[in-house]
């Protein structure tokens, strides 16, 4: 049975339900691409009782899209973009369901056909991450969001992350999809959850100037999210190998775990809309 306790991480609560605690005791057990469900199921339970105590009333979201619009509605946001976004996957696409003045997204997928016009001055382009922020690099424009959600490997998300950077107001958001693989198998599959983690550790083993965190589920999904702003962290001080047990034996400091309960008071809390 998992202790429920507090832990001190550079001065932030972290994860109560400790979610890397139990990965660790499931790494031998469940390993397979599809052994996610029990892992999660698991996690549900025990990360449940937790938010029981610590709710408060506070509603645990829906979808990736709930976080992402919150972020929207709590800074204003009118500058969306989406790597990896797919206006073209209708009613079901991340994409779809934002709420947003003007919504960029980037997406190697050829498919042009939409059920649904784009918002006025909103663009969708056909081609990688990486042309795309070629093609704006002189322009200048900036985003209030970015959605990192494409090509789940580590050297193209270092890449989609410091580009994002590059192009992010200063009160700017990066939300990244997928930042902690819930079984082995599932790290190997850059299709699936893939190594994204390795990026997100990389810059926080040598970027001060911004601010990191991956919140764990459930916060109404199986996901873990990775969230970036401007601003300071402390540094992760081990040599970083890259592989899924030196991930899950550092996992808290590492990826700066939080709960849902830390998510609404660091992000959400300390904002005007409450
Ligand atoms: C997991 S899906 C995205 C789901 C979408 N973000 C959503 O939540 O609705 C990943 C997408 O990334 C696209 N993709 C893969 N490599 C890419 C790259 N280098 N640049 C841009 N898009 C890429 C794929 O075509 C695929 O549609």
């Amino acid at each position: 049975m998992i202790q429920y306790v507090e832990r001190h991480i550079n001065n932030t609560i972290n994860d109560k339900s400790c979610f890397a605690e139990l990965l660790r005791s499931a790494r031998h057990t469940h390993t397979g691409v599809n052994d996610w469900k029990q892992v999660f199921a698991l996690q549900e339970n025990n990360a449940h009782i937790i938010w029981d105590n610590f709710s408060n009333g506070r509603k645990l979201f829906v979808d990736k899209d709930d976080i992402i619009s919150k972020f929207i509605k709590l800074h204003n946001c009118k500058n969306y973009l989406e790597i990896g976004g797919q206006p073209f996957a209708g009613q079901r696409s991340t994409y779809h369901k934002i709420q947003c003045e003007n919504k960029d997204s980037v997406n190697t997928d050829p498919t042009i056909e939409f059920e649904y016009d784009l918002p006025a001055g909103s663009n969708h382009y056909v081609m990688t991450s990486d042309e795309f922020f070629e093609k704006v690099k002189d322009s200048k424009k900036s985003y209030d969001i970015v959605f990192i959600d494409a090509w789940h490997e580590h050297k193209q998300v270092l890449r989609d992350i410091n580009n994002s950077l590059e192009n992010l107001t200063d009160n700017g958001t990066i939300i990244l999809h997928d930042m902690i693989p819930l079984t082995r198998d599932l790290e190997k599959d850059p299709h699936r959850t893939g190594c994204c983690w390795r990026a997100f550790a990389d810059l926080r083993a040598t970027k001060k100037d911004i601010d990191m965190s991956v919140l764990v589920p459930p916060w109404g999904s199986e996901d873990s999210l990775g969230i970036i702003r401007k601003g300071q962290q402390a540094l992760f001080e081990k040599k970083i190998e890259y592989n899924y047990d030196f991930l899950l034996d550092n996992m808290e400091e590492l990826m700066n775990l939080i709960d849902l309960d830390v998510f609404y008071k660091k992000y959400i809390e300390t904002s005007l809309d409450k």
